[in-house]
């Protein structure tokens, strides 16, 4: 069977609702899945892990300069090297996800090769296009 971590940053519970439901793709695929909040993040976590998706609220100036907040990259420089895990990122937002995908990408740098889905919501669901990108990410 195969092992699927979800890691999120959540402040007012859309990305964490967007985790839960992202998290809900794996299991009825019988893909084994963690959903857990960055603050309780152990390294333990991480092994036998096939999949690993990492998420964050998007912040900014609402159109412009968008990236993780310091709670995540934070969290992203003690995470150790992802060699071997497939990861992809996600992210909830109000108006535009501009370069956060980017950024997280920058606080990565060397720990993984690249990240193979980006996954995007304005109101924490999961939509149907969401479904077929994991779908891809899985395959
Ligand atoms: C300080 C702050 C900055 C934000 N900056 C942006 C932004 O640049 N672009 C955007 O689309 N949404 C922005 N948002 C909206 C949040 O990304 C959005 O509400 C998100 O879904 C919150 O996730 P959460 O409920 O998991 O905390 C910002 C929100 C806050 C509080």
């Amino acid at each position: 069977m195969k092992n699927a971590l979800i890691l999120y940053n959540s402040k007012t519970g859309t990305t964490k609702n967007y985790a839960e439901e992202i998290g809900r793709f794996f299991k009825i695929r019988d893909i084994a899945v963690n959903v857990v909040p960055i603050e309780d993040y152990d390294e333990k976590m991480l092994e036998n892990v096939d999949y690993l998706l990492l998420g964050c609220w998007t912040s900014g100036l609402m159109l412009f300069f968008q990236q993780p907040e310091k709670n995540w990259t934070n969290f992203a420089s003690r995470l150790p090297s992802l060699h071997g895990i497939k990861v992809g990122f996600f992210t909830t937002y109000s108006f535009l996800p501009g370069s956060m995908f980017r950024n997280m990408a920058k606080q990565l740098k060397g720990k993984i090769e690249k990240h193979s889905v980006e996954l995007k919501s304005k109101d924490g669901h999961f939509s149907w296009d969401n479904s077929v990108a994991l779908a891809q990410f899985i395959s």
